[in-house]
């Protein structure tokens, strides 16, 4: 077992997040507040379109989207979600609801998203490729996935710091060596928007088209 396996396991990310919950919002939820807003903002979303945010977390990024629209959260810790839950009752966002649910392993069925979001999601579970896979799976073909998400740099030096880091950062239920490349290898997301985000234009949004099942994206 590598040092990935033994710190990124579903078990231990739980706990870790839920450890988090209590004071999340006002540290690492906190630093991103304005990158999250102003994504959110960005996907022009249209009445009645039905969203999947991944990973919701405590929800900071509920309250933003609009009404009109069907918002769906799962996540996997307890913690994380009895925020959310709170947060949901807060604002009264009756068109918000929210599962516990591992991403990698969705119960939800095919094409019953028209945008998945994965907000800060993809470097904190144990096997990307699964959540990637499930995220296109229950978007609807034509539909978007967006990543809001630090991905690793191309400058070498700094990409060896981050690989570096890596093993620690796991063990705090995220890690850092992580590519676009290897997050896209193979799959059917057309990036259609790449934007460096704050704090530090250290962060990314990826907005992809899901070109699954021969969909083509004009
Ligand atoms: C860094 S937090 C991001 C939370 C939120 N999206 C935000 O913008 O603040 C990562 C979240 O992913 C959740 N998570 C990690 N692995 C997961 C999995 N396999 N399935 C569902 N959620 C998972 C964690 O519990 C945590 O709430």
């Amino acid at each position: 077992m590598n040092q990935h396996d033994r710190t990124m396991n579903l078990e231990n990310l739980e706990r870790v997040y839920t450890q988090y919950a209590s004071v999340y919002d006002q540290t690492f939820g906190k630093a991103f507040d304005q990158s999250r807003e102003a994504v959110v903002k960005g996907l022009a979303l249209s009445p009645d379109e039905t969203v999947l945010e991944v990973g919701v977390g405590t929800g900071m990024a509920l309250p933003l989207y609009p009404r009109h629209c069907r918002i769906v959260g799962i996540d996997l810790s307890e913690g994380m979600l009895q925020k959310a839950g709170e947060r949901i009752a807060g604002h009264g966002l009756e068109h918000v609801s929210l599962q516990r649910m591992d991403a990698g392993d969705m119960s939800f069925d095919d094409n019953t998203f028209d945008l998945v979001m994965a907000a800060y999601v993809v470097t904190a579970v144990p096997d990307y490729r699964k959540v990637v896979s499930e995220m296109i799976r229950v978007c609807r073909p034509g539909g978007r996935v967006v990543m809001l998400n630090h991905f690793s740099n191309g400058n070498k030096y700094i990409a060896a710091v981050e690989k570096m880091i890596s093993p620690i950062c796991q063990r705090m239920g995220f890690r850092t060596d992580l590519s676009l490349h290897h997050v896209l290898d193979g799959t059917a997301l057309q990036v259609i928007k790449k934007e460096k985000m704050n704090p530090f234009r250290y962060w990314y949004l990826v907005e992809c088209v899901n070109a699954k099942n021969g969909y083509a994206h004009s």
